[in-house]
């Protein structure tokens, strides 16, 4: 399979953290919002409560200060 397939060996991690993976990408304010968009969609899709979906969520945003590294563009 492709590489972008992660890197687990056995039950370890062993590749990037999520600031080393995502920092080059530059990813933007905008860019993050999409993602949320889909995140919230595919929940919606396959009915998951709203109790779920916000934990889920919570988890999912405690990690935008290591992907977004550029705030001000478009
Ligand atoms: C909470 C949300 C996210 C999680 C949990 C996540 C997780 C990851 C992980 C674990 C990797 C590294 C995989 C590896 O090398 O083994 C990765 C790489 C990557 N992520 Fe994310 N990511 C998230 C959000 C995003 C967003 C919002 C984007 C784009 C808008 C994105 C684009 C990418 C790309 C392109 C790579 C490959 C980077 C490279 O190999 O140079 N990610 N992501």
């Amino acid at each position: 399979m492709m590489s972008t397939m992660g890197r687990l060996t056995g039950e370890t991690y062993t590749g990037r953290s999520m600031s080393e993976s995502h920092k080059h990408l530059k990813i933007t304010e905008s860019e993050w919002a999409a993602f949320c968009k889909d995140f919230d969609d595919t929940m919606a899709k396959f009915n998951i409560p709203e109790a779920e979906h916000k934990e889920l969520f919570a988890i999912v945003e405690s990690t935008k200060g290591d992907i977004v590294s550029a705030p001000s563009s478009s």
